[in-house]
């Protein structure tokens, strides 16, 4: 493709961020690209644009050799998998911003744009409008990349700034983060820590060469804090965000995961609010830089589609430059975490989890502990992950060895701490 090419595109939904794209692309004339078919599922509904660009045939895309850029922005995962895959066996330059659908087929995903020999464009399925991805790529070496850290999930965040700001519900603040278009159309997806994880398992092929399912790295989402962990927050001086984050360890392998996490209000990321996605990239020259933009929404999302249909016409495609021009990262799950974790009760605190306990409190509604823990008694384990128990991090959570001991502290808390539900 050459900057005199004109981008034919055919575009696969005309929800919020599809439909964000077409009035953008409306605005921008220097580009050269005309959306010329737009395929949608539910053909009864009313659109604002004209009627003759819209089918419910895939074929009338994927089968014209008329059209020479895909544009994948459905709601449907698996879906958008036959879609992406026939379009690059087609040789059909694509686009897409299902980060669910790139987490789960990285490996194929690689396989096909290397056979046929043809670019395939995801800025906008991690952080946005935040041009995240293609720094990690092109701007970090490999060796020079300490780790990086960020909310990269809009409606949680959006989620956690209503409930501390304003002492909105988690169901209302949830309702709203929908209604605004913010949400994935299965929320369960943000809540629980999935949609954040797909964007860390696609954040470290680009920084680190790392492909790995997104299911085998540690995480979990905001969908079991209690109110009390936000009255302890403040107490502590912390806002709680949810951070997914990499970290090269002294052996040179990668910690990576998702979790709540607390974060100092002085701190880069506390006050990046609502919507809003924040990224810290730690270096060893540049030290930390901090990318900000919006982490979801129509136009901010269609923003970063549109950067990637500009880069196709000047013939950019990654090179996956650090896991085939460099030794390829590794995950490691030796190491260590320093949470702070609430339980109900008294008496089923399993301290036999954790490595250290340093601070132990109960109400006598609920018991907190503040200890560390090895992420093996963490990963593929139920016992933290019930709708009564919160885990929340330290900063600077990750430890590699354990800290030599420290006295345990024992309290009994108020009870304003007690159980309230969000
Ligand atoms: N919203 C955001 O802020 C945001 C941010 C970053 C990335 N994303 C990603 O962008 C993608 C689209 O999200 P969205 O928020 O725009 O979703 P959405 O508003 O729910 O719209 C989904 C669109 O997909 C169409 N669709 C669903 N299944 C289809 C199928 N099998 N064939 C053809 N069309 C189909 C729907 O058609 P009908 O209109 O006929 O129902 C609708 O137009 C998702 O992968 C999402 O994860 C969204």
């Amino acid at each position: 493709m050459s900057k005199t090419t004109q981008l034919h595109i055919g575009l696969f939904g005309f929800g919020t961020v599809g439909e964000g794209l077409y009035q953008v692309l409306r605005h921008t004339p220097t580009l050269k690209g005309e959306i010329k078919k737009v395929v949608i599922k539910h053909p009864e509904k009313t659109r604002n644009a004209p009627a003759g660009l819209f089918t419910t045939e895939a074929a009338a895309i994927l089968d014209n050799d008329d059209l020479n850029v895909v544009v994948e922005l459905i709601d449907d995962a698996d879906a958008a998998y036959h879609i992406v895959k026939t379009a690059l066996q087609r040789g059909k330059a694509t686009v897409s911003a299902n980060k669910k659908m790139i987490a789960e087929h990285l490996p194929e995903l690689l396989e096909l744009q290397r056979i046929h020999n043809v670019p395939f464009l995801y800025e906008s399925a991690a952080c946005a409008s935040i041009p995240v991805i293609r720094n990690l790529e092109e701007y970090y070496d490999n060796d020079l990349l300490h780790g990086f850290q960020g909310i990269v999930n809009g409606s949680t965040n959006y989620i956690l700034t209503k409930i501390a700001t304003e002492g909105m519900s988690f169901p209302d603040a949830l309702q709203q983060a929908q209604e605004a278009g913010f949400a994935e159309s299965d929320p369960s997806l943000d809540v629980n820590g999935i949609d954040a994880v797909n964007k860390l398992a696609i954040l470290l092929v680009h920084a680190y060469g790392i492909v790995s399912n997104p299911q085998a790295i540690l995480h979990t989402g905001i969908q079991h804090l209690q109110s009390a962990d936000a009255i302890v927050a403040r107490e502590k001086g912390y806002v709680i965000k949810l951070i997914a984050q990499a970290r090269k360890l002294e052996n040179g392998k990668v910690a990576a995961f998702v979790m709540p996490q607390f974060v100092p209000t002085g701190h880069l990321l506390a006050p990046v609010s609502n919507e809003y996605n924040g990224v810290i990239i730690e270096s060893s020259l540049a030290e930390n830089q901090f990318f900000y933009g919006k982490g979801a929404g129509g136009v901010a999302t269609a923003s970063a589609v549109l950067s990637d249909l500009s880069a196709l016409r000047y013939g950019y495609r990654y090179e996956y430059k650090k896991r085939y021009d460099q030794a390829p990262g590794e995950l490691s799950n030796d190491f260590y975490l320093r949470v702070y974790m609430s339980f109900e009760g008294v008496g089923d605190v399993p301290y036999s989890q954790f490595a250290k306990v340093e601070e132990w409190s109960s109400t006598g509604h609920r018991s907190t502990v503040t200890g560390i823990v090895h992420v093996s008694k963490l990963l593929d384990t139920s016992w933290w992950q019930n709708a009564q128990t919160s885990v929340i991090l330290y900063p600077d959570a990750i430890l590699e060895t354990l800290p030599a001991a420290r006295e345990t502290t024992i309290q009994t808390l108020p009870h304003h701490f007690a159980n309230l539900k969000f």
